[in-house]
């Protein structure tokens, strides 16, 4: 790829870019230990207009591991945007002028792509409304690389609320780059975009949808798990319909490959029983750890 800039949809990279960010991960998988002073001076900001615990703190894991300095807010009651009315617009051209990358979440879709279109330093996406999270999806790629050895190949369940979800809808694109097989699992109501779908067996995926979680478990490598989005949810009780409906027990885990990999995004909520992160196949909390090693890459890609 020429210089990564921003990063906004999964779909901006190439197959050759999600392995460059690939590749250039397991090289952070060291200097993560070290550290390096590599981006001293460069300063990220982090605006979070919706709540984080892994993205934004593992984003300021991976720049301060890279010897940089970090700046934002996480509580956007406390910034002018949300205390006093200003816009994206006005937020952007402000923090433009304090930082050399700007990392943002908003609960709108579209809008890390209108922050990048104002902004004259680079705009990496850590969730824009129920429409994407691309790091996401290549942390998530980066983890089944890492467990599984590979990617081209896998078989791969993608359970839960495959609507609201932004984390599927990137990784749903995004493995569209590799000859996998998908079984979409989603209680009713909450399928995954047709258009991703299309996307998907447009690029070659064997892709079933099933109805239950017994159904998406077995023969699978990779059993993706994600939490019901009730915040997106414009009626409450279209929630409370769908509400703990898809549970992963311990009983399920058995009906699992010995080798497949539970992963899950998080937070969880309770959508994967607290008897089932023993089980060897839990992989979702290393996951986590895979947020700063592929952020660090990102941020060598972008600002190094
Ligand atoms: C996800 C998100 O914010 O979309 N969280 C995360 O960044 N790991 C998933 C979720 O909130 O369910």
């Amino acid at each position: 790829m020429g210089r990564l800039r921003n990063l906004i949809s999964i779909q901006d990279l190439t197959r050759e870019d999600i392995d460059l960010i690939l590749d250039t991960s397991a090289k952070m998988e060291s200097v993560a230990v070290k550290r390096s002073k590599e981006l001293e001076g460069k300063i990220m900001a982090t605006l979070f207009f919706e709540p984080s615990t892994r993205t934004r703190l593992s984003f300021e894991s991976a720049m301060i591991r890279l010897g940089g300095s970090i700046l934002g807010f996480a509580d956007v009651a406390t910034s002018s945007a949300g205390g006093k009315g200003e816009t994206l617009a006005d937020t952007i051209r402000t923090v433009e002028r304090y930082a050399d990358v700007i990392v943002i979440r908003h609960n709108l879709d579209g809008s890390a792509r209108l922050a990048a279109e104002f902004s004259r330093i680079p705009v990496i996406n850590a969730g824009s409304g129920s429409e994407e999270h691309p790091t996401q999806a290549l942390l998530d790629l980066y983890s089944i690389r890492k467990l599984k050895g590979k990617i081209d190949g896998i078989s791969i369940s993608l359970c839960g609320d495959l609507k609201y979800g932004r984390t599927v809808h990137s990784l749903g694109m995004a493995l569209s780059y590799y000859g996998v097989t998908v079984k979409l699992a989603a209680p009713p109501g909450l399928r995954m975009k047709p258009a991703i779908i299309d996307e998907m067996k447009k690029a070659g995926l064997r892709v079933t949808e099933v109805d239950t979680l017994e159904e998406a478990v077995k023969d699978v490598d990779v059993v993706y798990m994600t939490r019901i989005q009730k915040e997106r949810f414009p009626d409450v009780r279209d929630y409370d319909a769908v509400q703990g409906k898809f549970r992963l027990r311990l009983q399920d885990v058995g009906m699992m490959r010995q080798d497949a990999v539970i992963l899950h995004p998080l937070p969880r909520v309770d959508e994967i029983e607290p008897e089932v992160d023993k089980t060897p196949q839990a992989k979702y909390f290393d996951q986590v750890y895979n947020g700063v090693i592929t952020r660090m890459a990102l941020l060598r890609l972008i600002l190094g």
